[in-house]
């Protein structure tokens, strides 16, 4: 069959459940992924077999499972990661905000911890560029860190993983804070789509309706005491009440905006 033909036959099923520039990029990913072939291939108009594998992963997407999760296999700043529906499908708002803290700490060499760490995208990456620092990430999910740990091994980036729930329990000094953490309340989730919030895991993505801020204000009163350096993804809707909260507690921070233009990345620094 001719890949054009069977990017057609994807492309048709799949525009059920998401745009067509989705969906094509969708096949693209797969195509990727069972011939290590990109586009061109496809404007080239090579042959493929039509497989079992194609009609199997076709299937699982029109169920709605995203693609990371049927592939087994999600891009983070240059890593291609080990993803299930244990940890959150890493965002490029979150490669937004790797970015920042690489170009805020060129060749850094001390200690840092993300908070909350799902597949370990964030500090794998950090390792990556910062071969000589100390870096670490912690979860309360055991298995998120199973994945987080997988990805560390494949990977050859050696990071420190383990288990903590943040709003209970202490945690030992870090130069820098790194925390993309639970932030949607559940009145949220009519807004949501349903392919999120049917396989990624609850866990990752709410916070309790009653204090949405928790997390950061948390976690921020830690580093505070620490005179960690802190760096958030965060919801668009949350900059007025971080403000002042931030202003009341006289602490300095920045925000910048995602690709998007909303601010949802904080930076928050102690003297
Ligand atoms: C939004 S996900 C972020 C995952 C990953 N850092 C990323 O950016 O793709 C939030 C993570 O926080 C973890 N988490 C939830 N409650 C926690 C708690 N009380 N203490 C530590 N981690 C927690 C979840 O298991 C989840 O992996």
């Amino acid at each position: 069959m001719q890949l054009g033909v069977l990017k057609a036959l994807f492309t048709d099923k799949l525009t059920k459940l998401y745009r067509l520039s989705e969906a094509e990029n969708i096949f693209y990913m797969v195509l990727y992924y069972l011939e290590k072939k990109s586009k061109t291939a496809v404007l080239l108009g090579q042959e493929t077999m039509l497989g079992d594998t194609y009609v199997t992963l076709l299937q699982s997407l029109m169920d709605g499972k995203p693609v990371q999760y049927v592939l087994n296999e999600a891009p983070f700043y240059g890593l291609d990661l080990f993803v299930d529906e244990t940890v959150l499908i890493p965002r490029p708002e979150t490669e937004q905000l790797v970015h920042w803290i690489l170009e805020d700490h060129p060749n850094f060499q001390g200690s840092v911890v993300d908070i909350g760490t799902g597949s370990g995208c964030i500090p794998l990456v950090l390792k990556k560029h910062w071969p000589y620092a100390q870096v670490s990430g912690c979860d309360i999910s055991t298995e998120a860190l199973k994945v987080a740990q997988r990805n560390s091994k494949e990977q050859n980036l050696d990071v420190i993983f383990f288990q903590k729930n943040i709003l209970t329990e202490e945690l030992e000094p870090y130069d820098i804070i790194v925390s993309n953490p639970p932030y949607i309340a559940h009145s949220e989730k009519d807004d949501m789509h349903e392919n999120v919030l049917e396989y990624e895991p609850h866990i990752a993505l709410f916070v309790d309706d009653t204090d949405p801020l928790l997390f950061y204000k948390t976690i921020i009163l830690l580093a505070h005491q620490q005179k960690s350096t802190c760096y958030f993804e965060t919801s668009e809707y949350y900059r007025p009440e971080l403000d002042n909260w931030l202003k009341e507690h006289n602490f300095s921070f920045v925000w910048q905006p995602d690709f998007q233009d909303k601010d949802r990345l904080l930076k928050v620094t102690f003297d």
